[in-house]
C-alpha cells in the first residue's frame, strides 16, 4: 500500500498553488498517508529538501499568492543522471509517489521519474494558461483579475490625459491572458501569435479615425515575445497624432490572492492526485474539462493542440 508521498511546485509560481498543496496535504492524511513537501521544485528531490508536514502545514496560505513551499527551474533535470539522485533521495526517504504542480516543462520531468519507478501525477499551476489537457490552468484566474484591473486604471490615467496605452502582458508563447483581457477590457487593439500586427499603416489609419471621431484614450493589448513594445510605442508617438506611453505589466502578473474559482480548482485537484496515486495511477496529468476532473497521460497531453479561442478574436470585432 502506498504510504509516503510527496508535493513540489515548479516553474513560475502561479496563484492557488499553495491551495493545491492545502488539498493534496489535507486528502493524503485522510487516507493516512505520510505527506510530505519539496523544496524549491526539482532542485529540493536532488538536494534532499524534504519534509513531513501534519495537516495544518500552511493551511493558514489557502488565500496567498506564491508557492509557500518554494520553486525553482532547473533545467538539468531533462538529464538523466540528475533524475537518478533525485529517485535516489526519495527511495532513501521512502518516498513511491510524487505530485508535481507547474506547468508543462514540469511535466516531462514527472513522466520521466514515473518512468524510473517513482509514480507521479502532474497538476497544471502557470498563470499562462498554456496546458492543452486543461481548460484552465491553476493562476490563470487571478492573473486575468490583475491583467484587467491595471488595464482598467491605466484608461483612467490615459482617458484624462487623451493618451493611448499600450499595455504588454505575460503569457510566455501562449496568448489567453492577453486575448481574454482583450474582451474584459474592451481594448481597441489586440496582438498576439494568433492574430499578429502585420500591417502598421492600417493601425495607424485606425488610430487617426478613432481620434476624428472624438475618441479620448485608445488601449493596445500587445501579448510578451510577440514584438518590440518600446519600438512600437517610439513609432506610435512619431507617426500618429496620439501621445503613447507603455506599461509592461511584468511579475505583478504572477502575485495576489488567488480568486475564489481558483482556490476551490486547486483544492479539488490537489485532492484528486492523492485519489489516482493511491489507486496505483501515475504518468498523468490532471485537468479540468468541460467543468469535470479528468486525467490524461503526459505524453498524450503534451501533444495535445492548444485552444487558439479563434471565437475570442471575432468577439472582440464585434465589441470593440
Ligand atoms: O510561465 C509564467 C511566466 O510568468 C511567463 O508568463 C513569463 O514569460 C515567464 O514566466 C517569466 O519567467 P521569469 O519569472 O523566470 O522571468
Amino acid at each position: 500500500m502506498l504510504k509516503k508521498i510527496g508535493i513540489l511546485t515548479s516553474g513560475g509560481d502561479a496563484p492557488g498553488m499553495n491551495a493545491t498543496v492545502i488539498g493534496a496535504i489535507k486528502a493524503g492524511i485522510a487516507l493516512n498517508k505520510d505527506m510530505y513537501v519539496v523544496y524549491d521544485g526539482y532542485k529540493g528531490l536532488i538536494e534532499k529538501n524534504f519534509k513531513k508536514v501534519d495537516k495544518h502545514f500552511i493551511e493558514d496560505k489557502l488565500a496567498s499568492g506564491g508557492t509557500a513551499i518554494k520553486t525553482a527551474r532547473l533545467p538539468e533535470f531533462k538529464e538523466e543522471e540528475v533524475r537518478k539522485v533525485a529517485v535516489k533521495n526519495m527511495k532513501e526517504e521512502g518516498i513511491e509517489a510524487l505530485i508535481v504542480i507547474g506547468g508543462d516543462g514540469s511535466y516531462m520531468g514527472a513522466k520521466r521519474l514515473t518512468e524510473m519507478g517513482i509514480n507521479c501525477v502532474g497538476l497544471p499551476g502557470t498563470i499562462d494558461n498554456d496546458i492543452a489537457s486543461s481548460d484552465y490552468t491553476i493562476g490563470f484566474d487571478t492573473a486575468l483579475n490583475t491583467v484587467v484591473n491595471a488595464i482598467d486604471q491605466i484608461r483612467d490615467t490615459m482617458t484624462s490625459h487623451n493618451r493611448c496605452a499600450i499595455v504588454e502582458i505575460m503569457g510566455n508563447k501562449c496568448p489567453d491572458l492577453t486575448s481574454f483581457a482583450s474582451i474584459a477590457t474592451n481594448a481597441d487593439e489586440v496582438f498576439t501569435c494568433d492574430h499578429p500586427l502585420d500591417d502598421k499603416n492600417a493601425l495607424f489609419d485606425r488610430m487617426e479615425e478613432a481620434k476624428r471621431n472624438g475618441k479620448d484614450c485608445y488601449i493596445i493589448l500587445v501579448a510578451e515575445k510577440l514584438l518590440d513594445t518600446k519600438e512600437l510605442e517610439k513609432e506610435l508617438n512619431a507617426k500618429t497624432s496620439w501621445e503613447t506611453r507603455l506599461t509592461i505589466l511584468g511579475h505583478i502578473q504572477r502575485g495576489g490572492k488567488p480568486t475564489a474559482m481558483e482556490r476551490i480548482n486547486a483544492v479539488k485537484m490537489g485532492a484528486y492526485a492523492v485519489e489516482l496515486l493511491d489507486k496505483g495511477i501515475g504518468g498523468v496529468c490532471i485537468g479540468i474539462h468541460e467543468n469535470k476532473l479528468r486525467y490524461v497521460d503526459i505524453y498524450d497531453a503534451l501533444k495535445l493542440p492548444r485552444d487558439e479561442h479563434k471565437d475570442l478574436y471575432q468577439l472582440h470585432e464585434l465589441i470593440k
